[in-house]
């Protein structure tokens, strides 16, 4: 799959075209289908294509001289959830990054109202957008605008994501979590670097209610009891050399990786482990609930699902309490 900037204006109307007319779900009022047509050919422009086929697409608008706004996209269905959406998002973004704007705009309508909705919702707070404000009646009563805003010039999606990350230790939303997602989580764990390659940790996902309910039972007091989906992080002892294992170091490479794919894709989650490993060893009675062999330990799991509230802020020591220089301070 390929993404490139289209110029040819007749190329961009029959891009919008094959797309919006196969995503009526989101597009169904002919009128507005029609306008994104009919505009899009004087808008920047990118697409998605798979072999030669257009398979996605997303215009930008300018409405400032340092705004744009993300003024439509659209992938065929059939293509959701390969990463798509965010690579069309990346491409648009530098390209408005290079041409000098600071700001890009989106909008959509407000969460809690319909699913694909809300889909669309949790998949531009993952690429960094915040919400600015809701114009209840911009659109109709049944459909509320977002509006959600971006600071193009500030940090990139993924270092802005990575100093979003927090713990999240409220409910969750009773909304599964797609086995897609919770493999890409786990993927993302599955890449993170190992101590010699041993890649001591393996992941064990749990998304089936009665496990769910059987963990929980276990796990004293209860921690992310709501969270439709949990992923256990289990290590194995592999000497890298002589006496080293870098075991510790390798699942918690793996964990923090899982936790910044989880916020990627709109959900929230909480490293668990002190919870686990003491002395009542509720690791190994989890362990020992789903299978797993006595040269493994089951040392910390991550529940994951959409969030009912925000994550806390702990405070955090200054950047000078903790980081320096080219020596530690007082050393002259
Ligand atoms: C090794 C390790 C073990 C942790 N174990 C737990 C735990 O058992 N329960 C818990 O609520 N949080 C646990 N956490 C999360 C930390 O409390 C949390 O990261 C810290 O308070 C900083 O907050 P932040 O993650 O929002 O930046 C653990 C974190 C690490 C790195």
């Amino acid at each position: 799959m390929t993404i490139r900037q289209v110029t040819a204006a007749s190329e961009k109307a029959s891009i919008s075209r094959s797309i919006l007319e196969a995503l009526r779900d989101w597009f169904e009022v002919d009128e507005s289908r029609e306008y994104y047509i009919r505009e899009s050919k004087g808008w920047p422009f990118f697409a998605a294509f798979d072999g030669g086929k257009p398979i996605g697409f997303l215009c930008l608008k300018e409405t400032g001289k340092q705004t744009v706004e993300l003024a439509v996209m659209g992938v065929l269905k059939a293509y959701h959830r390969h990463g798509l959406g965010r690579q069309l998002f990346e491409a648009a973004a530098a390209y408005a990054r290079n041409a000098g704007y600071q700001f890009m705009q989106v909008k959509t309508v407000r969460e809690g109202m319909y699913p694909d909705y809300d889909a669309t919702n949790r998949f531009y707070q993952s690429l960094g957008f915040c919400e600015l404000e809701v114009f209840p009646e911009l659109w109709d009563k049944d459909n509320p605008c977002q509006v959600y805003i971006m600071n193009l010039q500030k940090t990139d999606p993924g270092l802005d994501l990575l100093l979003r990350r927090r713990s999240y230790r409220g409910k969750y939303k009773p909304v599964p979590v797609p086995r897609e997602d919770l493999k890409t989580i786990m993927d993302a764990g599955l890449a993170a670097p190992s101590g010699c390659n041993k890649q001591t940790t393996s992941l064990i996902a749990v998304d089936d209610p009665t496990v769910l309910e059987k963990l929980h039972q276990v796990i004293d007091p209860p921690a992310g009891a709501t969270a439709p989906a949990m992923i256990c992080v289990l290590t194995q002892r592999i000497f890298a050399y002589r006496d080293r294992c870098f075991s510790v170091q390798d699942y918690s490479a793996a964990i923090e990786n899982m936790l910044l794919a989880a916020v990627a894709l709109g959900y929230q989650s909480c490293w668990f482990e002190g919870h686990i490993t003491d002395e009542d060893r509720i690791g190994r009675k989890m362990a020992d609930l789903l299978g797993v062999p006595e040269d493994y330990d089951l040392v910390c799991f991550l529940p994951v699902g959409i969030a009912e509230s925000e994550p806390g802020a702990p405070r955090k020591k200054s950047f000078d309490e903790r980081a320096w220089f080219n020596g530690f301070p007082g050393r002259d």
